[in-house]
């Protein structure tokens, strides 16, 4: 079906000019729509969800719809304007927030917010500094939210327990033959077990509030101004889940201060920026301080740790596994990503001080 059809699919005002393709996401198919309305120029993003990864793409949108709405509500209470701010789904012709075509796909339509820009790993610590606002704010105008109402769209996500256990077992399985490479890997990771269990044990005693997570906190799910850089809008609402506030800050941490990417080989490379830890630190508890129990900000600085050790293991147990869930560029891809984490929640380690010095300090 082509673009203009499914546009046709939703209520849209005036005349469809064209379509472009935009490749900056990775998960889902994402479309600039031109229209022309009364002489007016108006723009659109069409999206495909990605059903591999969103088995049930209609409890996503009933979740990203509830949540925006909140946002909408919550923003208006305090006088905020909610143009470039917050999403704005289009309603398909039978009223739902999304059209599905014959082949069985989920699209989604939303108000193209103008004048914006992502950025993928940004250096400018101003650019950094309104992402932590931005998921700061994100995390505060949702504080009241139920977070129970909502769908978990990945289950387990970030349930670092399990995903412990699973490592294990598939070390101790071995399909790929391959538990001979790793022994240092798994004795590390076992040395962190109880630290990666640490705030699930802290959940299931109660002791941190399940609120609503974003869960892919990448600098390039902010929209920012693109004259003053300013951070505009949280996007890419399709993981948001129940969770606790540190999966969230600990995960931006990661992206945003390591100096290399995830599959870095030199492990002599894989360090922390602390200027772009504290950038971003300061924006993200700017905006949550407010919200947050003496408990959940504490979980900040174990939740960097946690996030890491916990991606070391998705990638150790897929190559334990023979590279069934991660897409690989090269033979032992996944093992070098897992060293990489490894050698990243090392590093955060060493800095630990400092980084819970650093988040005290803003509080
Ligand atoms: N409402 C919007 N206004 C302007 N640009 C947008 C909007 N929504 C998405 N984009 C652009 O499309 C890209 C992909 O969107 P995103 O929802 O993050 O998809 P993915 O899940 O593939 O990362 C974004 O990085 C951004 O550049
Ligand atoms: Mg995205």
């Amino acid at each position: 079906m082509e673009i203009k059809d499914i546009c046709s699919k939703f209520k849209i005002k005036g005349k469809f000019i064209k379509a472009k393709m935009l490749n900056s996401g990775i998960i889902n198919n994402t479309y600039k729509v031109y229209f022309q309305n009364n002489d007016k120029d108006e723009q659109y993003i069409i999206q495909r969800i990605n059903q591999n990864v969103f088995k049930k793409p209609a409890l996503v949108m009933q979740n990203i719809l509830s949540i925006s709405q909140h946002l909408i509500n919550k923003l208006k209470k305090l006088d905020a304007s909610i143009d470039r701010t917050v999403l704005h789904y289009m309603l398909a012709d039978n009223n739902y927030a999304y059209y599905t075509d014959e082949e069985g796909e989920y699209w989604r339509c939303y108000r193209f917010i103008n004048d914006s820009v992502t950025y993928n790993n940004p250096d400018d610590l101003f650019i950094i500094e309104e992402a932590g606002k931005a998921f700061g704010q994100f995390q505060s105008l949702l504080c009241d939210f139920d977070a129970t109402t909502l769908h978990e769209s990945i289950p387990d996500f970030h349930n670092t327990k399990l995903r412990f256990t699973r490592l294990f077992e598939s070390y101790d399985l071995d399909v790929a033959q391959r538990a001979g490479e790793v022994q240092a890997e798994i004795e590390y990771l076992r040395s962190r077990q109880e630290l990666a269990s640490s705030l699930c044990n802290k959940i299931e005693n109660k002791l941190l509030p399940i609120k609503v997570t974003h869960n892919d906190t990448k600098c390039n799910n902010v929209l920012f101004d693109q004259d003053t850089n300013q951070a505009l809008a949280v996007i890419d609402l399709d993981t948001v889940m129940p969770g606790i506030v540190a999966y969230d800050y600990g995960d931006a941490i990661r992206c945003v201060a390591a100096t290399c990417e995830e599959d870095e080989t030199d492990l002599n490379k894989v360090k922390i920026n602390m200027s772009k830890f504290n950038a971003f630190t300061k924006g993200f508890v700017s905006k949550v301080k407010n919200t947050l129990s003496n408990e959940e900000f504490d979980s900040l600085s174990d939740g960097i740790i946690v996030i890491t050790l916990e991606l070391a293991s998705r990638f150790l147990k897929d190559y334990l596994d023979g590279d069934i869930y991660f897409k690989i560029k090269y033979q032992d891809h996944n093992l070098v990503r897992a060293r990489c984490q490894i050698e990243l929640a090392k590093e955060f380690e060493r800095h630990f001080d400092e980084i819970k010095k650093t988040i005290e300090s803003y509080k």
